[in-house]
């Protein structure tokens, strides 16, 4: 098989790539190892910047998040119990969409399986090939038969996990890393949201996240140490804790039910440079991660789909390489103002093992320092609701 444009990976950035190149007239493939069903039914975060937004729009699958999705104008923070808003409307001009990523995924596929797109799962032990040449290419093997897609560049968007960030040689690829000392237990309940927005709270015990899917869905998270499991959370005792660290108000209007999706996910900040490798570009999470505080992880997928689409483009329509030149550069710009804002609302909201009183009473006093200061409350608004691409 030839294509322009080989795509590991059927995650949001793979098929969002795809749907934007065919967009332009360019061919490429999306090899993913899982069964389709699978990647669909992954439970994923829910807050999308406006820019993703207008991409999803841009890409023909943003019908569904328009009906179905929730504008947010500001959210809340609590310190002990008392919230204050952060009004992002206000502040910025800007809003953000509450619309959960499994369904940006859905939607991604139904729109680029109309248009024609060739996205083949359970495409195992993909692996590129000759991605120093002007003649790259990939082999994976599909029920049991080995296959080759010849290409002019492959996009890495394999996720943290994947194969692409492998093929760049150690000689080339510098990695930062930081794995923070808790985790998030997650969990999804057919309740009404605790709030018209989310609240995200700073508590001695611990952090505390209320979300939501819908009217009838509502997605939880409380901080819990490394060492736990599921299993030691049972609902009640999910519900008790998450009580004890939101907003009073909240608290008492809480519903409660059965979870029917409980999970716990580690917490990490991770960024490989360069994004890009000869014919190689890695794209989303297959070159970094972010802490789900700042809500940024499928939104950083889709700003570095936006550069690498716009540099293909330029290269395949205008002879253009300025684009695919400067790719990895423009790419990491963006990436690393998310990290620093993922990793300062994961610093200021979380309870670390090591911080004792003091570091409780300095988190205290910036969320006070928040609530007081418009110029504060400003520079997190615009670095929630999303810097321009
Ligand atoms: N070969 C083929 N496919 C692979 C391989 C491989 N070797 N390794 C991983 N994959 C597939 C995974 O099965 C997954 O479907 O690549 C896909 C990567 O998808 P994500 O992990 O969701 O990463 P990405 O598309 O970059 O999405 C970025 O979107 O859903 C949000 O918050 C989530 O941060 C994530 C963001
Ligand atoms: C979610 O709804 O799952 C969610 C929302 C905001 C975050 C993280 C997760 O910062």
């Amino acid at each position: 098989m030839r294509t322009q444009v080989c795509i590991i990976g059927g995650g949001p950035s793979g098929v969002l790539l795809s749907q934007l190149l065919h967009q332009a007239g360019i061919d490429s493939v999306v090899l993913e190892r899982r069964p389709r069903e699978h990647v669909l039914a992954r439970i994923r975060a829910g807050v999308l910047e406006w820019g993703t937004v207008e991409m999803l729009r841009k890409a023909g699958a943003g019908a569904r998040m328009d009906a179905e999705g929730f504008i947010h104008a500001g959210t809340y923070l609590s310190a002990q119990n008392r919230g204050f808003r952060i009004d992002f409307e206000g502040l910025t001009g800007k809003r953000v969409m509450v619309y959960g990523q499994t369904e940006v995924t859905r939607d991604l596929y139904d729109v680029r399986e109309k248009s024609g797109g060739a996205i083949i799962d359970r495409a195992e032990g993909v692996q590129p090939h000759g991605l120093d040449t002007e003649a790259p290419f990939v082999t994976y093997v599909r029920d049991g038969e080995t296959q080759r897609v010849d290409c002019d560049f492959v996009a890495g968007c394999d996720g943290f996990h994947g194969i692409s960030r492998q093929s760049i040689p150690d000689s080339v690829l510098r990695t930062y890393e930081k794995v923070y000392p808790f985790g998030w237990l997650g969990v999804l309940s057919e309740t009404p949201p605790a709030h018209e927005e989310l609240i995200y709270a700073n508590h001695e015990r611990g952090f505390a996240l209320c979300s939501m899917r819908n009217k009838m869905l509502s997605r939880y998270y409380i901080q819990v140490p490394l060492d736990h499991k599921v299993e030691d959370w049972p609902d009640q005792a999910f519900w008790d804790e998450l009580r004890r660290r939101i907003p009073a108000d909240a608290a008492e209007t809480l519903v409660t039910g059965p979870s029917i999706e409980k999970s716990i996910a580690p917490l990490r900040s991770f960024v490989a440079e360069p994004m890009r490798w000869g014919r190689l570009f890695l794209v989303g999470d297959a070159a970094h991660i972010v802490p789900p505080t700042g809500a940024k992880g499928l939104n950083l997928a889709v700003s570095d789909v936006h550069y690498l689409h716009e540099g293909l483009r330029a290269h395949y329509l205008d002879k253009d390489d300025e684009g695919i030149e400067r790719y990895s550069e423009r790419a990491l710009a963006r990436v690393w103002h998310s990290e620093r804002f993922s990793w300062q609302m994961t610093t200021l909201l979380h309870r670390f093992p090591d911080q004792g009183a003091f570091g409780q009473k300095v988190q205290e006093s910036e969320l006070a320092y928040l609530e007081m200061s418009r110029a504060a409350r400003t520079a997190l608004a615009e670095n929630y609701v999303g810097l321009p691409f």
